[in-house]
């Protein structure tokens, strides 16, 4: 079921959360919208599951217009941060609460649940009060409960940051095998830019009530619209460097540094600009040599992370298969892939 917000806005009083949003989640999709604290992502999912009525514009399911709809009339399901299990219930009887309060006959019920439980794995613990059971466990109960009405859409809103990293990490491909199985349309709202590259199809990037950028993850990676996604994504972050602009190339504020870019052909002489540098592209193999010291030298096992300071203050992080020969301390002399850079205007703009 596609799901369209036209012009959305929201305003709680005189305060405007969310001015003229518009997004599409395809059929089927399942779409992250990620942005810092603060942001509106909950504000646009209560708003899509009917909790919150707009201020403003539409919200379709497919070509229905539910904007007006209470939320038990939109047919979706939800599961939040604190998936509020009845304790007194067992999980069956959590599961099945939805049906219950619908007057669904008891033996109908009954075969529903087993089939959602062992959807999301759960069919051994029908019997347990959900004070038996892991986080992770009562989490999939939660989703059994989100999913036995056979929503249209389905709404997460950070449903796994009460788990332990173990956990989220199973419960992430988890969530992502039923969302498939199950052919659902899904919004997922996180802060965390691993679960939005790991589990969705497109993210939408949201800030300050605006969505910035919707594009898959591999296209947000490589081809963000602004410094602000660009630093969004990505561990370890991307690094930026302060500089103008001289005949078409990017000049560090101490001069040192040179790289023409293509992207700075038309740009006039003096003008402000930020280099963007992911830490795979500043290494020993990058063709715009940087001299600075490393200030920070970590294994992380597999690869090494360095910072390199550079004579005005700057910092480029780095990220290199491991070696022994560069320690804390070490004058460096490393290069930075002028292909892969990014550069920036003043407001943050990709140019
Ligand atoms: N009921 C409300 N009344 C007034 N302001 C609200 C209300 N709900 C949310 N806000 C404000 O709207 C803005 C967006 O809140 P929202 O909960 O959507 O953020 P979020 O992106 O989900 O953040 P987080 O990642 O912290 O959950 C915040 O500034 C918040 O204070
Ligand atoms: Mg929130």
């Amino acid at each position: 079921m596609r799901i369209l917000l036209d012009k959305f806005s929201k305003s709680f009083g005189t305060t405007s959360v969310i001015e003229d949003m518009n997004l599409e989640v395809g059929s089927g999709e399942m779409l992250a919208l990620l942005g810092p604290s603060g942001c509106g992502k909950s504000t646009t999912l209560f708003a899509i599951c009917g909790i919150h009525r707009p201020t403003a514009g539409r919200i379709l399911f497919g070509d229905r217009d539910v904007t007006n709809l209470p939320s038990q009339e939109r047919n979706v399901g939800v599961v939040f941060q604190s998936y509020a299990l009845y304790p007194h219930m067992t999980v069956e009887e959590n599961i099945g609460f939805p049906l219950t309060v619908r007057r669904v006959a008891a033996s109908d019920i009954k075969k529903q649940v087993a089939g959602i439980a062992a959807l999301v794995h759960i069919d051994n613990l029908l019997d347990r009060k959900p004070s038996q059971l892991s986080g992770g466990q009562q989490q999939r109960v939660a989703l059994a409960r989100a999913l036995i009405r056979r929503p249209d859409v389905l709404l997460l809103d950070e449903p796994l940051a009460n788990l332990d990293a173990k956990l989220r990490l199973e419960m992430r491909s988890e969530i992502r095998r039923l969302q498939k199985e199950t052919g659902i349309t899904a919004i997922l709202v996180t802060h965390d830019q691993v679960e939005a590259m790991s589990m969705c199809d497109r993210i939408a990037i949201m800030k300050s009530g605006e969505i910035v950028q919707v594009a898959t993850p591999s296209q947000m990676y490589q081809d963000p619209r602004t410094a602000f996604v660009a630093g969004f994504l990505g561990n370890p972050p991307i690094s930026f460097l302060k500089g103008k602009a001289a005949h078409g190339a990017f000049v560090s504020t101490d001069g040192k540094l040179q790289m023409t870019l293509p992207a700075l052909s038309g740009i006039a002489d003096g003008t402000a600009l930020t280099l963007g540098i992911r830490p795979e592209h500043f290494g020993t193999a990058g063709n715009v040599p940087v001299e600075g010291k490393v200030t920070f030298a970590e294994t992380q096992g597999r690869e090494n992370l360095y910072d390199v300071v550079l004579p005005d203050g700057s910092v480029i992080r780095s990220i290199q298969p491991v070696r022994d020969d560069v320690t804390l301390g070490d004058q460096v002399r490393w290069g930075i892939d002028s292909k892969s850079a990014f550069v920036f205007a003043e407001d943050g703009t990709r140019l």
